[in-house]
């Protein structure tokens, strides 16, 4: 039988392949050699599964015009988890989406805590300005709020509209066969989070074309129904709407082993960690593949795989892959110990975390070129 996921628990995946297999998601391998420039991500193979990634690639071969589209929940800190997918909207701003940002306000306002208010001063603070300062730019960027679609009325009722439409053509067992259980909050965000994948092809927002969601495979559930949705409004003429398209990725590690988790700060490095703090968090918690004396590692060597600092390197920091096969080989045969190891690191993430925080206060002066909806 097939196991459902579920967007709102706390997922940990031990084995992608499987899980690809089980619900049909393709592998990205292919399209990552062939993208231009592909981010670290794609190529290390962190991006690991799509759905119909072809007209996207096709798109971005050939400069047709497309769309990224994702969201985010506001929840506390943005991690190193949360810049991944950022610097993968990035990458397609950078190659010619037109991109729509969308912060889930009403989703975590009905499944989670906290006001509509304190909701967006996270989203700003912790996720706009990290976007900005890591490279997002205004033009052809459509940033909004689920609670705030739009000032410009002919949007804001397409996009309100839509939701309204959308539970016609689903059933109630089929919800519960895609999500398990289910509350009328989370009902309300799933018909949401749909309008939010397919509205950019409402007329009102530039009509039909192919729409690129990259997210966390937690969030396959939504993509699943909302192609089929795209297709039986297309197939009853109300709407025409080519299928969206999706890429997932990997979660990140946790500092301990795990996830990285907003809920948990001894599992993630914050993009407001200070450098000190961000050492500190490494020495004391990274899990190491090291052995458990320098004599027995000098033997034995280390194990790449299972440790924490060289995935970091591996899927974020050291991007230069004749230096990364050394630090492998190194580790491997126990010539590089777990120090040795965790300082390469951490010299990167310090240099990192120092400029960053400089380009966050400039982005400060940038957050009202985004707030064009609000
Ligand atoms: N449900 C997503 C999350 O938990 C947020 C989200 C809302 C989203 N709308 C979306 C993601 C549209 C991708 C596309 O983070």
């Amino acid at each position: 039988m097939k196991e459902t996921i579920d967007p709102w628990g706390k997922m940990d995946v031990k084995d992608y392949d499987k899980l690809s297999r089980e619900f049909g998601i393709e592998k990205f391998e292919s399209f990552a050699k062939k993208l231009p420039e592909p981010h670290i991500s794609m190529r290390r193979g962190a991006v690991f599964g799509h759905r119909d990634f072809g007209r996207i690639a096709e798109a971005i071969a050939h400069k047709k015009p497309y769309v990224m589209m994702t969201g985010l929940m506001p929840s506390g800190k943005f991690h190193l988890g949360h810049m991944m997918l950022a610097e993968q909207i990035i990458y397609y701003q950078n190659y010619g989406a037109q991109i729509f940002l969308c912060v889930a306000d009403i989703e975590a306002y009905n499944t989670r805590n906290g006001t509509l208010k304190e909701l967006r001063k996270v989203a700003i603070e912790e996720y706009l300005l990290n976007y900005i300062a890591l490279g997002l730019k205004p033009k052809n960027c459509d940033f909004y709020f689920q609670s705030d679609r739009s000032h410009d009325a002919r949007k804001s009722e397409a996009y309100y509209r839509l939701i309204g439409m959308l539970p016609k053509r689903v059933t109630f067992n089929e919800m519960e066969a895609i999500y398990g259980e289910l509350t009328p909050g989370k009902i309300m965000s799933v018909f949401i989070q749909v309008a939010d994948i397919l509205h950019p092809q409402l007329e009102e927002f530039g009509g039909p074309r192919p729409v690129l969601v990259p997210v966390g495979v937690d969030q396959d559930p939504h993509i699943r129904l909302t192609r089929d949705l795209a297709d039986r409004f297309t197939r009853s003429n109300d709407f025409h709407f080519v299928l969206p398209s999706s890429t997932y990725h990997e979660f990140m590690k946790g500092l301990k082993g795990g996830k990285m988790s907003s809920s948990d700060p001894t599992s993630y490095i914050a993009l407001t960690d200070t450098p000190a703090e961000a050492k500190t968090k490494i020495m004391k918690y990274a899990f190491s593949g090291g052995r458990g004396s320098v004599q027995e590692h000098r033997e034995k060597g280390g194990v790449p795989e299972v440790d924490v600092a060289y995935n970091m390197l591996y899927t974020m920091f050291e991007p230069d892959d004749n230096k990364m096969k050394h630090i492998h080989d190194d580790y491997k045969s126990g010539k590089m110990l777990t120090g040795e190891l965790k300082q390469i690191l951490i010299d990167k993430l310090q240099k990192f975390l120092e400029e960053h925080a400089e380009k966050r206060e400039k982005a400060r002066d940038k957050i009202h070129e985004f707030m064009i909806n609000s």
